[in-house]
């Protein structure tokens, strides 16, 4: 029976660009998602931006600009990124939005009406200057323990744990100044009210054994601590309705960005999302990293269950990305940014190492540059794409073979291969995925080997014999395709064009194709590059800020412990410089002709045309497609165009773009502009006879 599931990977924050790091887990879940699809199942990928807290308030106050404005850009380097990998999100929204706000009134209000807040006064550091509050992780002094200097507010290398009010010689980070004790009260959340519910949930085979054992070790074995989740002003987040001047703490209103973002695709689509998120029959995954499990396995259960809402059918969680053995560092070039990689590599090659190390457990996984320059050349180069291009050439002007010839079972072991493929992918061990595909690939090459085919290539007597030998190998060559489009979603076009045959779904590993055409051979993946990797290494090198929470790996974070000091160190990295924030999107590969021809360009007439109340760049359209065929589009075009003397001209508009919420409505399209920006834009235009519906070719 299809399944329904809902699949999410963990916000991103909105003050950082994508990093490697980062795609370990937005690739494992793309895949798993494609796999899901793939298979037949009713599966929906929904992630966002992460965009409240101190981080973002105090990066806005540098740059001069609106946290939204930060917000805006990001969101939309993110979304590059993210597609520049293959990662195809049904539905990528953002946290701050007004889906969000509602869902946090009507979840805070249920765990009110349980009887679950208390207000407690607690006492923390301020930095005057700064006119805020400090967590922990923007606080350094000396470890009262070990007399070591410049530690984090709430724990030290030496592994002691204190509050920040322990060190001495304390300073804020932000400015350097001393702060001082301030008094507040904050709202407190009594999940220990839940512990019972936790207990069972927690091995409700929900989590992984080896998280659930570390939860009940670390946590549940004692009374757990109520929980922080308000912060007094400033800070940039919701305020909450019923406490004036205090704010939710930026992880409560996190995770129910993965229901906003999801009410925000509903709306799109006409659906109600409580179908999602009401529904027992839907499946809620989540995937997430090991350094916020407990925010994700203790509190987000408890919310959700108090609200009525549907409880995670599973929390995949994995481990972190080390990179030639050690933490990704600035210094060595290996803190790289996913626009660095797609710079120089293709994207293919990372999605597949990953896969390759990805075996569903916690564990860390690393990223060697020989181990993926080897992995590639030899299972996708050496084995996979050799079938192929051994054969395609021999039936480029004959095609395949009318029936399927004997192959000695080579095909039917394959598809009892796909039985243990399909159990592997379902539980993320995309790791024996690829040894099981590898070893169809070393008996294809075997057959292919024995059989010689360029040996009878000229011989008119066995050119039957050299058309079945050919119909075998690319058959193989195809069902391994379909094994690993989850993984290498780039092949499926150029794989169908070689053969001529469409890829629907899995089943289709299954199916022989016969009689069919082959177009010539183009290769379709090539070696990696050692010059590339160094390449690429060469440009992520950086001095280290200074900032170590920059991209804070730390592996056994317990910070749950705490409560009145704000542990969310999670929630304060400042990732990278202004410069790579405003670094301009590259042109990656070249596009085939088919994928040029997937864009729906077409003439189209303004209608309508409006200045949009609040944003600077933008002007709200309403195009003509002719006929009744209408879009609503939101360009940024306004330092250049006056809306007034747009109405009634045509333009070319990209009709089939994925239709994109924005904070002023939703945007449904682009009309194409030449220029760089600023009072340099021009509009593009048809010469005169055009009609409005007209399809660019
Ligand atoms: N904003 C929070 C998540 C909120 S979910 C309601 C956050 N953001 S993050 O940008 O720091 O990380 C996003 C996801 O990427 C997390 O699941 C995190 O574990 C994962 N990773 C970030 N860096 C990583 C590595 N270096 N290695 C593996 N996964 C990493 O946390
Ligand atoms: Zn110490």
């Amino acid at each position: 029976m299809k399944r329904k599931i809902l699949v999410t990977s963990g916000l991103p924050y909105a003050n950082g660009h994508i990093h490697i790091g980062h795609l370990v887990e937005y690739i494992q879940t793309d895949i798993w998602v494609r796999f899901q699809k793939l298979v037949g199942n009713d599966a929906v990928f929904i992630c966002g931006d992460d965009t409240h807290g101190t981080t973002m308030m105090l990066r806005a106050r540098a740059e001069g600009c609106s946290e939204e404005s930060i917000i805006e850009r990001m969101h939309a380097a993110h979304v590059r990124d993210f597609s520049g990998f293959d990662v195809n999100f049904d539905y990528y929204g953002t946290t701050h939005c007004e889906e969000n706000r509602q869902l946090c009134n009507e979840i805070w209000a249920a765990i009110k009406k349980a009887g679950l807040i208390e207000e407690r006064e607690i006492e923390q550091l301020y930095d005057v200057e700064a006119n805020t509050f400090l967590a922990d992780r923007f606080v350094k002094g000396t470890c009262p323990v070990c007399g070591k200097k410049d530690q984090f507010g709430d724990n030290c290398e030496c592994g002691a744990h204190y509050s920040p009010t322990d060190l001495a010689d304390v300073v804020s980070t932000i400015t350097g100044t001393k702060p001082e004790l301030r008094k507040a009260k904050h709202l407190f959340v009594n999940i220990e009210r839940e512990h019972k519910f936790l207990d069972q949930w927690v091995h409700s085979g929900t989590l992984q054994p080896e998280i659930a054992n570390y939860l009940t070790g670390q946590f549940l074995n004692n009374d757990l601590r109520f929980w922080d989740v308000s912060r007094p002003a400033p800070y940039f987040g919701f305020e909450i309705p019923d406490s004036p001047n205090n704010y939710w703490y930026v992880w409560f209103d996190a995770p129910t960005g993965y229901i906003a973002a999801t009410w925000q695709w509903c709306k799109l689509r006409g659906l109600d999302f409580g179908d999602f998120w009401r529904n027992p029959n839907t499946e809620v995954h989540h995937f997430i990293g090991k350094d916020i499990t407990y925010f994700h396995t203790l509190f987000w259960p408890v919310m959700l269950k108090v609200a009525g809402l549907t409880l995670p059918k599973k929390v995949h969680i994995h481990g972190f990305l080390t990179v030639n053995g050690e933490k990704m560092a600035k210094r060595r070039g290996t803190f790289i940014l996913a626009s660095t990689f797609l710079k120089h590599l293709n994207p293919a090659y990372l999605r597949y190492f990953y896969a390759a190390k990805t075996t569903g457990r916690v564990d860390d996984l690393d990223l060697n540059f020989e181990e993926l320059e080897n992995r590639v050349n030899s299972d996708l180069v050496g084995n996979l794409v050799n079938i192929a291009s051994r054969t395609a050439k021999f039936v480029q002007k004959i095609g395949l073979s009318a029936s399927y010839p004997d192959d000695g079972g080579l095909f039917a072991q394959g598809v009892s291969a796909g039985n243990e493929i399909v159990d592997a992918y379902e539980n993320c061990d995309y790791g024996k995925v690829i040894r099981l595909v590898m070893e169809c690939g070393n008996r294809a090459n075997k057959f292919i080997d024995n059989a010689a085919p360029w040996q009878i290539r000229d011989d008119a007597n066995r050119q039957q014999e050299l058309q079945d030998i050919c119909t075998i190998g690319l058959n193989l060559f195809r069902q391994m395709i379909v094994y690993l489009l989850p993984i290498l979603p780039s092949l499926k076009s150029d794989v169908e064009r070689l053969l001529n045959v469409e890829i629907c779904n899995w089943d289709d590993s299954g199916k022989q194709i016969v009689g069919t055409k082959v177009s010539p051979y183009k290769h379709l993946i090539t070696r990696v590059e050692r010059a590339a990797i160094e390449r690429i290494v060469e440009e992520s090198k950086q001095p280290e800020t200074g900032n170590s929470n920059n991209n804070s790996t730390n592996s056994n974070n317990t910070a749950a412990n705490n409560t009145a000091a704000d542990t969310a160190n999670n929630a304060l990295k400042f990732q990278d410089s202004d410069e790579a924030l405003k670094a301009e999107p590259l042109l990656v590969e070249r596009v085939s002709i088919d994928d040029f021809t997937k864009v729906d360009l077409r003439v189209a007439r303004v209608i309508e045309a409006e200045e949009v109340e609040g944003a600077r760049k933008l002007l709200k359209l309403r195009l003509s497609l002719g006929g009744d065929e209408q879009r609503q589009v939101f360009a940024g075009i306004k330092s250049a165009y006056k809306a007034s003397e747009l109405v009634g001209r045509l333009v070319v508009c990209v009709a089939n773009l994925q239709p994109r919420q924005m904070k002023f409505g939703l945007s449904e399209g682009m009309v194409v502009a030449a220029g760089g920006g600023g009072n340099e834009i021009f509009l593009i235009s048809p010469d005169n006879g055009a009609k409005p519906g007209m399809r660019l070719h």
